[in-house]
C-alpha cells in the first residue's frame, strides 16, 4: 500500500515538473524567409498561430534595430492575433522601450545587439551597461515582465537579481556550439550552476539559443529551468516536416528528458 502511494506521489511530482517547463517558439526566421523576396509570404503571424494551435506556451520575436527579420507591424499583428503571451526580445534602447510600453507585450527579454552579428552572440554585460536599470524600471512600471539574456555567469546573474528583473534567460549558445566532449560538459556545468544560483535568488530561469532535438535533452533535465525558447532549428525542421510535427517532436523530447531527470 505504502509503495503504491509512494509511486502515485512520484508521478504527481513529475506532472508538476512537466507543468513548469514552458516552450516558446521564436518565429524571427519565418520573417527572414519572407523578407528575402520582400512580399508577405510566409507570414510569421500564421506560423505563430499554428504554433499556438500546437499548445506552445509563448511566441518569441526579436525586433532588431535594423529590422532584418521581424518588422514593427509583425509585432502589432502578433499582439492582436495571439491568445498566448508574446515574449518581445529587444535591445535596451529608448526606441525599443518606447515601442514596448506603447504595445504592451506580456514579457520583454532584453538582449545585446550588434549590427554586424548574424545572431545574438552572447549575453548582456551588466557590468558595463549603465542605462539598463532605467529601461527595466520603465518596462516594469508598464506591467511588462522583464528578463535579461545572460551568459551562464554568476557575476552577471547576481547583478540581474539586484536590478529587480523577473527572470533571466541563459544563453545556451556556447554549449550548443561546443564539439569536444570536455567542452560540452564544462559548458553544461556552467548552465546548471547558474540555473541553480538564479533560482536561489528568486529569479525565474529560462534558456535558449542553438537548441535542437539532440542538445535540448540535457538542458531540459535542469529542473530549475522553467522555459525554453527555440527558433532557428524548429523553423528549419518545419521546412522538412511542417511546423506541427517539428513542435510536437521537440515537446516530446523535452517532456521525456524532464521525466527521466530523476
Ligand atoms: N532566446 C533569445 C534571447 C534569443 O536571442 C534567441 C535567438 O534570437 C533565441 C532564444 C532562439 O535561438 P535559436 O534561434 O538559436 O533557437
Amino acid at each position: 500500500m505504502l509503495l503504491i502511494i509512494g509511486s502515485i506521489n512520484v508521478k504527481l511530482e513529475r506532472v508538476k515538473l512537466l507543468d513548469k517547463i514552458r516552450l516558446g517558439i521564436n518565429i524571427d526566421h519565418v520573417a527572414t524567409v519572407r523578407n528575402a523576396r520582400g512580399g508577405k509570404h510566409p507570414d510569421p503571424v500564421i506560423i505563430a498561430k499554428q504554433a499556438e494551435y500546437c499548445s506552445v506556451d509563448n511566441i518569441t520575436a526579436h525586433l532588431r534595430e535594423d529590422r532584418r527579420h521581424v518588422k514593427d507591424t509583425d509585432i502589432k499583428n502578433l499582439l492582436n492575433e495571439l491568445k498566448i503571451p508574446l515574449n518581445f526580445e529587444m535591445a535596451s534602447t529608448d526606441e525599443m522601450v518606447n515601442f514596448a510600453v506603447e504595445n504592451l507585450p506580456y514579457a520583454c527579454c532584453i538582449v545585446p545587439e550588434k549590427r554586424n552579428e548574424l545572431t545574438t552572440e552572447g549575453g548582456l554585460n551588466l557590468i558595463e551597461n549603465k542605462t539598463i536599470f532605467k529601461n527595466i524600471l520603465k518596462l516594469k512600471k508598464a506591467g511588462i515582465l522583464c528578463s535579461l539574456f545572460l551568459d551562464p555567469d554568476i557575476n552577471q546573474i547576481k547583478i540581474a537579481s539586484e536590478l529587480g528583473v523577473d527572470a533571466i534567460e541563459i544563453h545556451t549558445g556556447k554549449y550548443c556550439d561546443a564539439i569536444d566532449n570536455n567542452e560540452i560538459q564544462a559548458e553544461l556545468e556552467k548552465i546548471k550552476v547558474s540555473a541553480k544560483y538564479a533560482k536561489s535568488v528568486g529569479l525565474d530561469v529560462h534558456a535558449g539559443h542553438g537548441l535542437n532535438y539532440h542538445n535540448v535533452v540535457e538542458i531540459a533535465k535542469i529542473i530549475e529551468i522553467t522555459e525554453l525558447n527555440i527558433g532557428h532549428f524548429i523553423i528549419g525542421e518545419a521546412i522538412f516536416s511542417g511546423i506541427e510535427i517539428a513542435i510536437k517532436k521537440m515537446r516530446k523530447i523535452i517532456n521525456d528528458a524532464r521525466v527521466n531527470s530523476f
